[in-house]
């Protein structure tokens, strides 16, 4: 190949041959809107390091479901902020609990609207750890029960797939179990396969009220520095079940991502995460960076890195702007 018969420009030159040339389309359908509920009545609380994001009570979620559904979002992932915590995140499992009354109010008001939820401990523990914690240390085997029941609660809820975020080993497995020995075995598991101790999280666990009280996520979350590792993950969560798998966070994570894209089988989620947001939000503000074009731009790279799909706190306005 060589110039002058060939002239990359040519397939550059309007908009209708860009198009024509395009690999990778993003659409409304491709991501994934995370939603924060609190307990309590009329609340919509605006999460400070994230403009534009809300937590809000359970009352408030049919109203937004309905604006994501009709937005064509393929669908929300939600995450709870209980009123009380305690040592074992009682809150997570509670048949009553705060994301499986959301889960209820949102299947109500748009039953065709694909509900995920979160799963994980650290919202609803004291300590803010993902699992039992003792002598500063997470207990892995003793918190695969509790991450079981909790998916348990949430398929009864209504929701349709359920999304270990906690990363202890064999959960997905201990899960799988749980929901087929209850008569869940259509409720599908996205594991959060590969998702490193990563310091994007931050606004998120201002968000969620899930920060660590001491020590870090490093003995569970994956290292940074490793690609390679996340392989072994991403085939352990597949033997033991796992329908569809994610990497968390994603841009800074493409070649994980890539790398997921072409062993995995299932579908590959990534998550734009809320560091990633709220630091392409402050540049934004500032008039630093484009919002529509850095927006579509950061989405388009995750999509052609290997995600089928996008879990976004940008999902909304996203969907808003391309649906004019
Ligand atoms: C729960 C969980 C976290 C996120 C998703 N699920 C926080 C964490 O692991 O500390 C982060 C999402 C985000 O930053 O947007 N374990």
């Amino acid at each position: 190949m060589a110039f002058p018969e060939h002239r990359p420009r040519r397939l550059r030159r309007t908009e209708a041959l860009r198009r024509l040339a395009r690999e990778t389309r993003v659409e409304p359908a491709d991501l994934i809107y995370p939603l924060f509920c609190v307990a309590g009545h009329g609340q919509t609380q605006p999460v400070e390091s994230m403009p534009r994001v809300n937590r809000y009570s359970v009352d408030r979620l049919a109203a937004e479901a309905k604006e994501i559904q009709d937005l064509g979002l393929g669908g929300v992932i939600l995450f709870g902020i209980p009123d009380e915590k305690d040592a074992v995140g009682s809150g997570a499992y509670a048949r009553d609990g705060i994301v499986q009354q959301a889960a209820r109010a949102i299947k109500d008001a748009t039953p065709d609207l694909l509900v995920i939820a979160d799963v994980c401990l650290c919202e609803y523990t004291d300590h803010g750890h993902c699992g039992v914690y003792e002598a500063g240390e997470v207990r892995n085997d003793e918190t695969l029960p509790l991450l079981a029941r909790t998916s348990v609660e949430l398929a009864r809820a209504g929701c349709d797939v359920v999304a270990p975020s906690d990363m202890m080993d064999g959960r997905v497995g201990a899960i799988r179990s749980a929901l087929d020995a209850e008569g869940f075995d259509e409720t599908s598991i996205l594991s959060y396969a590969a998702k490193y101790a990563s310091a994007f999280y931050g606004p998120f666990r201002d968000a969620a009220e899930s920060t660590p009280q001491s020590g870090d996520r490093r003995g569970y979350q994956m290292d940074p520095a490793n690609g390679r590792e996340a392989l072994l993950e991403i085939e352990l969560d597949l033997s033991e079940g796992a329908d569809l798998i994610m990497v968390k966070p994603a841009m800074p994570y493409l070649d994980v991502i890539r790398a997921a894209r072409e062993i995995s089988p299932v579908p590959v989620l990534a998550y734009q995460v809320s560091g990633e947001y709220s630091m392409l939000h402050a540049a934004i503000e500032r008039g630093w960076l484009d919002e529509d074009r850095v927006i579509e731009e950061s989405l388009v790279a995750i999509r052609r890195a290997g995600a089928d799909r996008v879990i976004s706190y940008f999902a909304k306005d996203f969907a808003r702007r391309v649906r004019g």
